[in-house]
């Protein structure tokens, strides 16, 4: 008999898609899988956690999040934009998820199109699909930066762009002129465009990031998502926060308030003190992150029937593989070869062939993760 229980269409779309083997690695498996840093959130972070439930943060907060530390967010941001960016433009998050959602579920209508740029972060399109939007992929240049001309003819008629900067999963970085287009692009059709800068925290030495913030043509349809979760390696602590147009917060944490409550008091207060307490701690991940990404690139140099850019930011590599005995399952493959690695697919059409692997992971498993996936690859040469 069928089941009286059916998920909506949205629901049923993700799990279909996200249909696969398990990355979640037995004792003898090696995880390059997730996005989540091996490092310790830093102690200062954590203390002021403690202090701030010691001193009576425990009660519900305003729904828009503590206002010292949005204090704090605009005063960060205003280094970055034209015109200083107010009170009524910021709106704390449960976690860069939070900040997304939020945002797409209070300015996107069932029906409406809109552009994701991909290979990018996946959550894009299953928030879309949930509420009956359609995602348009459109695929970028083969070295994975925007695609100014696709993007243009695609543009008419669409709602929102969605940026990932840097790119979640090819660690991309846009160029500021690249940016600019964009914005001439969103202007022109009259579109929102969210941009997620979760790893703006994560771009190595040499490259120049230009944030959206930092585009006045973008700032009156500018959606910016943040997370504390990359930066500061507070993945559990689930906060995030976005920057828009006042009238956008307004919509957006209406939405938040009515899928979350209030946020969390005290964990507000203890990214305060992320944000306001002079630390090297994000220098130091950030030095390790490329210590790491050299480590790849080494190890990885060379490879028959792979080829490998290195990332400007992030923490993943994207690798394609070329091997002509390479399986469709790239996933199933490397866990039989005691890696979890995720499938280039989970990012749009065009990471068929590819897979991403995190440097989020110590250098020793890192390390023999590497060499693992190394010698797989080329026994399919
Ligand atoms: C590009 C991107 N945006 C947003 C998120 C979500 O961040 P959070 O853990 O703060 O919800 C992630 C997490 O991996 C991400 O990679």
């Amino acid at each position: 008999m069928e089941s009286f229980y059916r998920p909506s269409d949205g629901v049923q779309r993700i799990v279909e898609k996200s249909e696969r083997p398990s990355t979640r690695p037995g004792p003898e498996i090696i995880s390059l899988a997730t996005g989540d840093p091996d490092f310790e959130t830093p102690a200062h972070i954590r203390q002021a956690l403690h202090d701030a439930i010691d001193s009576g943060y425990t009660h519900y907060i305003d729904g828009r999040g503590d206002p010292e530390l949005r204090a704090a967010i605009a005063a960060e941001a205003s280094r970055l934009t034209e015109k200083p960016v107010t009170d009524a433009e910021i709106c704390i998050t449960h976690g860069g998820a939070g900040s997304l959602s939020s945002a797409i579920l209070g300015t996107v209508n069932p029906g409406d199109r809109v552009l994701i740029l991909e290979p990018t972060y996946s959550s894009y399109a299953d928030l879309l699909w949930l509420i009956g939007a359609e995602p348009v992929f459109l695929k970028q240049t083969d070295d994975f930066h925007l695609d100014l001309d696709i993007i243009r003819a695609e543009a008419p008629n669409a709602r929102m762009i969605i940026v990932c900067h840097p790119n979640n999963p090819t660690g991309v970085v846009y160029t500021r002129s690249e940016l600019e287009e964009l914005a001439e692009i969103a202007r022109e059709h009259d579109l929102l465009v969210m941009s997620d800068e979760a790893y703006e925290a994560l771009v190595f030495d040499g490259v120049e990031f230009a944030s959206t913030l930092a585009i006045p043509e973008l700032r009156e349809r500018l959606i910016y998502c943040q997370t504390f979760s990359k930066r500061f390696a507070m993945t559990g602590w689930r906060l995030g926060y976005m920057i828009a147009p006042a009238e956008i917060i307004r919509h957006a944490s209406t939405v938040h308030r009515t899928f979350n409550g209030s946020g969390n008091a005290a964990v507000q207060r203890a990214a305060l003190a992320a944000l306001t307490v002079p630390s090297d701690a994000p220098e130091q991940m950030r030095l390790e992150y490329q210590a790491r990404r050299e480590i790849v690139a080494e190890l990885m140099a060379g490879t028959p029937g792979a080829e490998i850019r290195e990332p400007d930011g992030s923490f993943y590599y994207f690798i394609k593989v070329t091997a002509p005995n390479a399986p469709d399952d790239l996933v199933a493959a490397a866990l039989e070869h005691g890696v979890a690695i995720r499938a280039g697919t989970e990012y749009g059409p065009s990471g068929k062939g590819y897979f991403r692997i995190t440097f989020a992971t110590d250098r020793e498993q890192l390390s023999e993760g590497v060499r693992r996936l190394r010698r797989m690859i080329e026994a399919w040469v």
